[in-house]
């Protein structure tokens, strides 16, 4: 028997960065999924393999055998599927060889969340197959366990999307909670090609920080200060002020170290081809920026990114969390 599980691809609209120091993040979830199945094996080793990213390892008592791809590019990857997968087993208390296949739709490293997705996708799909009661918060602990491999210090807003889906306010002393959103979001991404690694864009906002207390210090109040209005905007369905607060928001992202040449290109194409207000979106250095426009300039705004270099897509907004397609 094999069993199917999924979840979904996020971006923040607000407060990246801020949000690893306590401030709010928004953050919404979007129609792409990555998805892995599970199928329980003869023997007790690991098998994983990534359609995608071409790569395939076995694990067995804890060492890592290169099928398919680079043995340290697996490594990396592969990593938090294994820490969720055996989690996943503890908590039925028994050990039992698996094939787990990931499949994904997500751009890799690029600030969509992949990697919380993909683990969300194989926690779930672990513990359907072994028969596990696991709950959303269950499969959010275990995605955030396996991202602090990932990631070092995340703040758990990545886990809690993949997981939970729609629209979220997260703050890491109180959590997250469901955002009023009263219309859709028209949202271009734009992908500018370029990997990074979140860990590292992290580690350089902690390094501006400490060098710089007092002058990071406002920017954080000024990120809090944004999420905070940002959020009257999506109840009022002010498509202007969402616009505004995006272009300060880059500014401050921007000014912490975090956006690079690529996604300057693409956040003043798109500002440029008519879009309300434009960021880079996740740890910035590359990845992907998102463009809100109206409906009637969304193609002028694709066309805008594209003739920048990126890579543009449209990003519909998904209320649907990590799931069980089929088992
Ligand atoms: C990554 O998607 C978002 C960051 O704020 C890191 C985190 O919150 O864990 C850069």
């Amino acid at each position: 028997m094999a069993v199917v599980a999924s979840a979904p691809a996020k971006v923040i609209l607000f407060g990246e960065h801020f949000v690893v120091y306590g401030e709010p993040a928004i953050v919404l979830a979007i129609d792409k999924r990555a998805y892995a199945k599970t199928e329980t094996r003869n023997d007790k080793l690991l098998h994983i393999s990534s359609t995608n990213l071409d790569l395939a390892v076995t694990i067995a008592n804890g060492n890592l055998k290169v099928e398919r791809g680079d043995l340290k590019e697996a490594k990396m990857k592969f990593e938090p599927v294994k820490q969720a997968a055996e989690k996943v087993m503890e908590k039925c208390g028994e050990r039992t060889g698996l094939n787990i296949e990931i499949n994904s739709t997500i751009p890799v490293a690029a600030g969509l969340g992949s990697s919380a997705a993909v683990v969300a996708a194989v926690s779930a799909s672990v513990g359907e197959l072994l028969h596990i009661k696991m709950t959303k918060e269950d499969i959010f602990k275990m995605t955030f366990e396996a991202e602090r491999f990932v990631h070092g210090t995340p703040s758990g807003v990545d886990p809690a999307i993949a997981t939970f889906g729609g629209t979220l306010l997260f703050q890491m002393d109180t959590g997250f909670k469901p955002l009023e959103a009263s219309t859709e979001i028209p949202l271009v991404i734009g992908e500018t090609g370029v990997e990074r690694s979140t860990r590292v864009q992290v580690e350089k906002v902690r390094d501006v920080r400490e060098r710089f207390p007092q002058v990071v210090e406002p920017m954080m109040q000024a990120a809090r200060e944004i999420a905070l209005r940002a959020i009257d905007a999506f109840k009022e369905n002010d498509l202007e002020t969402l616009g505004s607060l995006m272009n300060i928001n880059h500014a401050l992202l921007y000014g912490i170290g975090v956006s690079d040449e690529s996604l300057e290109w693409l956040v003043n194409a798109a500002r440029k081809g008519g879009a309300l207000g434009a960021k880079l979106t996740g740890a910035g250095g590359g990845g992907c920026m998102i463009a809100l426009a109206k409906d009637e300039k969304l193609q002028h705004v694709m066309e805008a990114i594209q003739r920048a270099g990126g890579r543009p897509f449209i990003a519909r907004k998904t209320d649907e969390g990590v799931r069980v397609e089929q088992s």
